[in-house]
């Protein structure tokens, strides 16, 4: 006999999502320096709220980057109108801040240090999908294998971002090919250009799609977020409901 929902499901050791509502948890890591997570973090956070996710971010990095932006956004949007709730944590207090956040939540991204230690390795644990922002050069690609390597030992699904890609760069193709033959399918189709416009709009708090609306770099943002739901399964069609029929039904 069926007892619940269908979409009762166990989201971790003794902690039930009811109605269907399953949180998915993002984590941007890469241990290179540099490479564009705490952009990549914002960014798909505003793009996610954008669409109707509700999106939380985390901030684990002792940098602060993340929360100092959001701070930031706060002052300029008011402190409930950012769109976004966003909390600064340890590692190993965050199986608990994501519990905590999981039933008003649809989307938890968080925003790793440039070092894989204890903290970064708890950020890994806790994902559905692992985001790796990689700059097109050399030492940008080795450095990744490292992060690569735990995502696979924690048989977490994987995904590579080329970042900061310069139109028509023979580099950028090269690192493009490499990568296609090293790790094929787990390459995102789309990627993110090397553009000034993403370090402009977060210095008041915004991100390429507020501050530039219809530019290049906001429809980059646009596909990568369509890409990465897709991926998880909660983009439109995934979610079901999407019709104006199917929502006054439900
Ligand atoms: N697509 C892009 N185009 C242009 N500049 C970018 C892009 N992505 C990131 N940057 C710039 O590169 C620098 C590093 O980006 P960011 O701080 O996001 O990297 P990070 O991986 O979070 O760094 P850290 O490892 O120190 O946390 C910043 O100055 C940022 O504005
Ligand atoms: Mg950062």
């Amino acid at each position: 006999m069926r007892t619940g929902s269908e979409e009762f499901r166990i989201y971790s050791p003794g902690i039930v999502a009811i109605g269907g509502n399953m949180v998915k948890v993002i984590t941007i890591a890469q241990q290179k320096g540099g490479a564009g997570k705490t952009t990549v973090t914002a960014h798909l956070a505003v793009a996610f709220a954008q669409r109707g996710k509700r999106t939380a971010i985390i901030d684990i990095d002792p940098q602060a980057s993340l929360s100092t932006w959001h701070r930031i956004r706060e002052e300029k949007f008011g402190e409930d109108y950012t769109g976004l709730t966003c909390i600064s944590s340890t590692g190993w207090r965050l199986a608990s801040e994501i519990a905590d956040l999981k039933d008003e939540h649809d989307v938890i991204l968080i925003d790793s240090p440039p070092h894989i230690e204890a903290d970064a390795r708890n950020a890994i644990r806790a994902a559905d999908l692992i985001i790796l922002p990689v700059q097109p050069s050399p030492t940008d690609l080795w450095a990744t294998k490292a992060t690569l390597e735990i995502g696979e030992q924690e048989n977490i699904e994987m995904r590579i971002l080329l970042n900061r890609v310069s139109a028509n760069s023979k580099l950028a193709k090269a690192v493009n090919a490499d990568l296609k033959k090293s790790v094929g399918k787990d390459l995102l189709k789309s990627q993110l250009g090397n553009r000034v416009s993403f370090a402009g709009s977060m210095i008041d708090g915004r991100t390429v799609m507020e501050a530039f609306p219809g530019t290049m770099g906001s429809d980059e943002v646009k596909n990568l977020v369509a890409e990465v739901e897709n991926i998880l399964g909660i983009g439109k069609k995934a979610k079901g409901k999407t019709s104006k029929k199917e929502l006054e039904a439900a």
